[in-house]
Order: C-alpha cells, then sequence, then structure tokens
C-alpha cells in the first residue's frame, strides 16, 4: 500500500489547468461541467447540499452516471436529483454505512458534512464517515474531498498558501464550534486514506460558496431584508474569495484531475478578494435596502487565500462578483431589483 498512483503530482506540480482554463464557462447561463466526465460513474456525497446538489446535476446533464449520497432528510432536495436523473442513495456517514454506494464508481466527490455542533456526532460523520468512504471507494480513480478555509488559523489579513498555519478559525462562533477542527481532522483522515489505500485524491479549501440556491451573502441579504445588522470584524474589511455555483461545478473535472498520492492539496475560490462591506455595499445598492454593518470580534475574521496553485491546476474562476451576486437576486428577491438604485450588470 501507499505505492503513488494518480494524474497530477499534487503539491508537487500536477498536470496543470487546461489551456482554456477549466472554469472559463461565462457569466451566465446554467452550471456546466462540459464533457470530461461523461459516461462515468460518479458518487456525489452531501448531493442534498448548497455545494453537492448543482454538482451532482450539472454531471447527470452532461452525461455521467450520477451516484447521490445523503441521508435525504430533504425530500424535495432528494425530488430534484431524481428528476435530473440522479439515482439516490441513502447512506448515513455517522454511522460509517456507506455499503450501499456502488464501489466500482470511478469517482468521488464528497461534499458531505455535519455541522450539528455537537462533537461527537460531528466528529464521527466528518471524519470517520470520510474514513468509511474512503475505505468503500478505495479503488476508484479519484477522490475529491471538499474541505473549507476554515481551517485556517485566524491571522487578521495574512494571505494564506496551503502551507499555511490551521486553526480553529470558526471557534468563535458558538453555533460551529465544531467545524474547523473536524474539518481538519477529516483532512487528517483524507491524506492517510490517500496514501494507505494508493487513492489520488484531492483536498479542495473551498472559500465562500454562493449562487441562487444561496450561501454568505444570501444570509447577508436576509439580515438587509430583516432591517438587521451585519457582523463584520473590527480589523476591516472582512475579506474572502466568493466563488460562484457555475464556477464550483466548472472546475470539478481539474479537481478530479489533480487528484493523487499524495493527497493535492488546493485552496479553492473566486479570483477576486472582496469584502463582506464590499459586497454588502453592492448589495444595497441593487436593492434599495439599507445595510448598517456591526463591528465586533465575535464573528470570524478575514481568510484571504493565494491561488496560484488553483490557478496552475483548475484555471480561473469567470463569473465576476458583481455579476454573480446580482443573479442571485434576480433568482431569489427579484421584488428587490426592480427597486433597487440601479439595474446595471457591471462586467
Ligand atoms: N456553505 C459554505 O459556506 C461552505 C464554505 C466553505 C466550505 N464548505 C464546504 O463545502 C461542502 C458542502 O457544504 P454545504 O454548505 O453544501 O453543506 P450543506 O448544505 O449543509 O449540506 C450538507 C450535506 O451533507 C449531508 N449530510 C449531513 N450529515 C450527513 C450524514 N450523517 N450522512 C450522510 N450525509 C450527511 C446532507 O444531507 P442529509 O442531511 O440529508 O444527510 C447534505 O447533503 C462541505 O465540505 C463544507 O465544509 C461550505
Amino acid at each position: 500500500m501507499g505505492e503513488e498512483r494518480g494524474a497530477g503530482s499534487g503539491e508537487a506540480g500536477g498536470r496543470g489547468a487546461s489551456p482554456a482554463g477549466v472554469g472559463a464557462t461565462g457569466a451566465n447561463g446554467p452550471a456546466a461541467v462540459g464533457a470530461a466526465l461523461a459516461g462515468r460513474t460518479i458518487v456525489v456525497t452531501g448531493a442534498t447540499g448548497q455545494v453537492g446538489e448543482p454538482v451532482a446535476l450539472a454531471l447527470a446533464a452532461a452525461g455521467s452516471n450520477v451516484v447521490a449520497g445523503a441521508r435525504f432528510t430533504d425530500a424535495t432536495a432528494r425530488a430534484r436529483l431524481e428528476q435530473g436523473g440522479v439515482t439516490c442513495v441513502a447512506v448515513d456517514l455517522g454511522a460509517g454505512e456507506v455499503g450501499d454506494l456502488p464501489a466500482e464508481a470511478d469517482v468521488v466527490l464528497n461534499f458531505a458534512v455535519a455541522k450539528s455542533n455537537r462533537w461527537a456526532t460531528d466528529l464521527d460523520a466528518n471524519v470517520g464517515g470520510l474514513a468509511a468512504l474512503m475505505e468503500h471507494h478505495q479503488r476508484a480513480s479519484a477522490f475529491v474531498h471538499c474541505s473549507t478555509t476554515a481551517v485556517y488559523k485566524p491571522l487578521g489579513h495574512h494571505v494564506f498558501d496551503e502551507d499555511g498555519p490551521l486553526g480553529d478559525n470558526h471557534a468563535v462562533w458558538p453555533f460551529l464550534q465544531t467545524y474547523s477542527i473536524s474539518k481538519i481532522a477529516a483532512e487528517a483522515t483524507a491524506r492517510w486514506a490517500a496514501r494507505r489505500f494508493a487513492l489520488p485524491t484531492t483536498i479542495a479549501r473551498l472559500s465562500v460558496p454562493y449562487g441562487d440556491r444561496g450561501g454568505w451573502p444570501a444570509f447577508h441579504l436576509e439580515l438587509m431584508r430583516a432591517g438587521k445588522p451585519v457582523p463584520v470584524h473590527v480589523d476591516a474589511p472582512s475579506v474572502y474569495h466568493p466563488i460562484h455555483e457555475r464556477d464550483i461545478v466548472a472546475m470539478v473535472p481539474g479537481l478530479v484531475e489533480a487528484a493523487a498520492v499524495p493527497a493535492t492539496v488546493v485552496n479553492w475560490g473566486g479570483d477576486e478578494p472582496v469584502s463582506i462591506e464590499e459586497w454588502c455595499g453592492y448589495l444595497a445598492e441593487l436593492t434599495g435596502l439599507d445595510v448598517v454593518f456591526a463591528p465586533t470580534t465575535d464573528t470570524i475574521d478575514s481568510v484571504q487565500i493565494d491561488l496560484t496553485r488553483m490557478h496552475r491546476l483548475l484555471g480561473h474562476t469567470s463569473v465576476p462578483w458583481r455579476t454573480g451576486m446580482r443573479s442571485m437576486v434576480v433568482a431569489r428577491h427579484p421584488e428587490l431589483l426592480a427597486r433597487g438604485g440601479t439595474t446595471t450588470t457591471p462586467s
């Protein structure tokens, strides 16, 4: 066990981005994943979630045989997946019950995450469940584990590359006490299992996903609608790398391609660093809603990331943040856009 295999050489280089840039989808239209994974059997766990569902549906639309794994606590999400040609298989990662997933699948994309805020539950699902999944799928050609930039130590406006210091980023939020630590532990599991099973693996540290289905900026929009202040860190501005759902979907083949032993670790975010202050200001401009910021130390700090490796392995993102946020408002609250101070779409 432990013999190196896989398409890319991970941290040492990998195959690199396709010449056109894997993320080049254009700013509008449905999320598209391209034909690179057509005809292959792909297991997508967490397929009813914010990030997993559009990926599963786009892969199925592009001709992959997609098997979705979740407990399917959301029956409507299951129905949407089945309508999109996805086969749904109930699994419970917390119990390590993944045996009904097809062990012969070519590729596994793990977007499942437990955020119960209970240590035992979240460690069992996010860490133990990942171990069970990688063991079950040890013969796959690639395993992509979705991690988070919430694994980085809070360090103000430091720009983190993949070797940056890790820490309990989300400890400041009482409702997400288990998140950063269980995600760090999950990365350790993925690293170990990649070697143990010689399973080419990518660990993708996702920044702030958003789109028509929601995300953190959509949550801020709801705060603004309710007339509530938006928390920002006192060390202003609060900067992240929001990445639109269309870019997430378009970069999946690159993440698969980058899988290697030892595991490839890559930051995964939008090309443009954008602050909460900037995106809420733009949402206010679009909708005419007021935004009131509440600077505090009781919220997470900026997490800025170095995207050099992402650009080499996956290409660039293509949805300008203002275009993506405007699309989000149109999808979720079109009535607000009509009253806004502007209806132009910045390029
Ligand atoms: N959303 C963000 O802002 C953000 C930011 C950075 C990174 N990420 C990462 O992106 C990935 C996807 O996150 P998300 O926001 O899409 O998550 P989400 O919307 O909360 O969805 C979580 C998914 O995991 C499944 N799941 C939860 N517990 C499970 C269990 N015990 N067994 C099997 N499946 C289980 C859920 O389905 P059931 O409940 O039906 O089982 C659901 O499909 C995660 O790795 C997350 O850490 C997210």
